[in-house]
């Protein structure tokens, strides 16, 4: 895999010509930030030698790199998810070219649900763990200790700067936040009453279906990790209506102004 990586890496640090060592990961709906770019430079996924295939149709899958507040930033505009039927490795690989590139801290975000009844669609989830309920993880298989150890540490899976950092900002500019963990579900479905009310009961304050196995990834191979989960619904069970998709994306929209703030706040703060 490690020459794959650095195949892919190769091919797109000939076609970039800043070297970024912050990225972010859009969630969905959440892809406001992608417009306050400057020097901007792309590089579609299905040109990457390696890169995971798009399964969907019409999604947007590219790297863009660009300056924020003239801070040199890489942004993965469509993320892979294990619930297209990608595998973990694949879920992850974008991560593992991160940190070829030299990228060091990642800020990752999310559309999720609120269990925490202190939440409102809107809030923002400061994560400060994670528990992963998906059947895998990126780091299962022969280990290369070129990217990282056998046994990763994950005591701080978010890094506890980062989130003092976020939250000073958040506060500063009003933006509705809070902080929790952050259940991972594989999905596709949004989880049943018993399932939120266990989670619950396990301590979780959200509930989503990304963003753990990129944690695991990161925090493998040395790179700081900033997650900001955006409360688009209340989970399964505490809201009283049934789940769309299409509310989630409305809100997930809504949300992206104010997550684009606490970015572009973080941003300045580096
Ligand atoms: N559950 C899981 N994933 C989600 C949810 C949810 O309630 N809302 C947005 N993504």
């Amino acid at each position: 895999m490690y020459d794959k990586v650095l195949e892919s890496t190769q091919f797109i640090k000939e076609r970039i010509s800043l070297s970024p060592k912050l990225a972010i990961v859009l969630g969905s709906g959440l892809g406001d930030i992608v417009d306050f770019l400057t020097e901007v430079e792309t590089v579609d996924y299905a040109d990457i030698p390696n890169f995971p295939k798009s399964t969907v149709e019409g999604h947007v899958g590219r790297i863009v790199v660009g300056r924020f507040k003239g801070m040199e930033v890489l942004i993965l505009q469509g993320r892979f998810h294990f619930y297209e039927g990608y595998t973990m490795k694949e879920v992850t690989y974008p991560v593992f070219v991160m940190k070829l590139l030299g990228i060091e801290k990642l800020i990752l975000t999310n559309a999720c649900g609120g269990i925490n009844e202190s939440f409102h669609p809107g809030t923002i989830m400061l994560i400060k763990d994670f528990i992963n309920l998906m059947p895998s993880n990126p780091l299962i298989g022969i280990n290369d200790d070129r990217f990282g150890p056998r046994f990763p540490d994950m005591t701080e899976p978010y890094s506890l700067n980062l989130i003092e950092l976020a939250k000073g900002v958040a506060s500063k500019n009003s933006i509705p936040h809070g902080e929790g963990v952050y259940a991972g579900f594989p999905g596709p479905y949004y989880e049943t009453v018993a399932e939120i009310r266990m989670m619950k009961g396990f301590g979780a304050d959200a509930v989503g279906m990304s963003t753990v196995p990129e944690t695991i990834a990161a925090n493998y191979l040395g790179i700081q990790v900033l997650g900001l989960a955006v409360i688009t619904n209340m989970a399964t069970g505490i809201q009283k209506v049934k789940h769309s998709h299409e509310r989630v994306l409305e809100i997930a929209k809504k949300a992206s102004k104010d997550l684009s703030s606490l970015i572009s706040g973080v941003i300045e703060e580096f």
